[in-house]
């Protein structure tokens, strides 16, 4: 039976798992990690799923600073966006109370009430900046990430774009600041608000470049043999090509497999067409079928188990 390829690859240092809800994106990245970990690769599984489950699924409790999952060589975290945006914006009140202050007719009240929103998608981005600072911190030679259902995780990979709009608008708005600064007292001098601009707009690029690097990263497109989410899965495709994110494996997830119980004959007979439908589609994958376990995948004995299935060794090309 196939298995996923290429995960070992040295320089492929980050591994998404995404698909539509419930499908087992957070069982199988658990898997991944689990078997990255028993290849000897330092590895750290991480969570950007609002509704964690990790700590569900290895069966230990992680929160939001990395810690040890129980298996040798695997750490795991679970990123609070919430949290990343409050800090950031802890840490820059001053240049950001600024930025909205010059140039803008804004009172203190008003500065204190936009930076009181939650500004959807910023929090977001922050938590995704945190994945990526990792990633280049180096101290894993793994990241196994296991993201929210496919909308989630859409708009999350988007983000970084939209915030570099963000950046340009406030940007433009500075230097018309700049130049009536500079027109009225004849110079105008680089000060914190351009500077945090200038590293928001280069962790936006570390961000976007890493997830288009098709050497570093990879998203793993998990789905199950039926109609809906075939479907799903063939739109989620569409967008990570067009975003440019490499897609080597799909994995058709709870396969039924019996030559002796009626309705289980009876569930694979209709499977058999998605997952015809799914090769058919999908040619240009490595198309990986995990079987349906009789009980739920959880703690570190089944996910062993499973990753034995779905994860080969020693397989690192495709
Ligand atoms: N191959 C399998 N056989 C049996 N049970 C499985 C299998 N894969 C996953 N499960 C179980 O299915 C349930 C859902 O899996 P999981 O939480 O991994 O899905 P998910 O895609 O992450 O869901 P969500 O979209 O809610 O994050 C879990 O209870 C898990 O143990
Ligand atoms: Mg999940």
């Amino acid at each position: 039976m196939n298995a996923v390829c290429g995960l070992l690859d040295p320089p492929l240092k980050l591994i998404l798992f995404g698909g539509k809800g419930g499908v087992g994106k957070t069982t199988l990245a658990s898997c991944a990690a689990v078997y990255l970990a028993s290849m000897g690769k330092k590895t750290l599984l991480i969570s950007t799923d609002p509704a964690h489950s990790i700590s569900d699924s290895l069966g230990v409790e992680i929160g939001c600073d990395m810690k040890n999952s129980g298996i040798g060589g695997l750490d795991a975290i679970e990123i609070s966006a919430e949290k990343e945006f409050a800090a950031f914006k802890k840490r820059y009140d001053m240049e950001l109370r600024s930025l909205f202050d010059t140039g803008s007719y804004l009172d203190r009240d008003d500065v204190d009430s936009i930076l009181a929103l939650q500004m959807p998608g910023m929090d977001e981005v922050m938590g995704l900046k945190q994945v990526i600072d990792l990633v280049m911190e180096g101290r894993y030679e793994k990241h196994v990430m296991d993201t929210a259902p496919t909308g989630h995780a859409l708009r999350l990979l988007h983000l970084p774009e939209l915030l570099d709009e963000w950046i340009k608008v406030v940007s433009k708005m500075r230097w018309k600041y700049r130049y009536m600064v500079e027109r009225f007292s004849g110079g105008y001098r680089q000060d914190a608000v351009d500077g945090l601009l200038v590293s928001m707009k280069k962790s936006v690029r570390h961000i976007v470049e890493i997830l288009k690097d098709h050497k570093a990263c990879e998203f793993i497109v998990v789905t199950i043999p039926e109609d809906m989410a075939i479907r799903e899965t063939a739109r989620l495709m569409d967008s990570l090509k067009g975003f440019g994110i490499r897609v080597r494996n799909l994995i058709i997830n709870n396969i039924c497999s019996s030559a002796t119980c009626p309705f289980c004959m009876e569930r694979r007979r209709w499977q058999e067409i998605y997952i015809r439908s799914a090769r058919e589609r999908f040619n240009d994958l490595n198309i990986v079928e995990v079987p349906l376990q009789p009980r739920e995948v959880k703690g570190p004995v089944d996910l062993r188990r499973l990753a034995g299935i779905a994860f080969a060794d020693g397989c690192h090309t495709i």
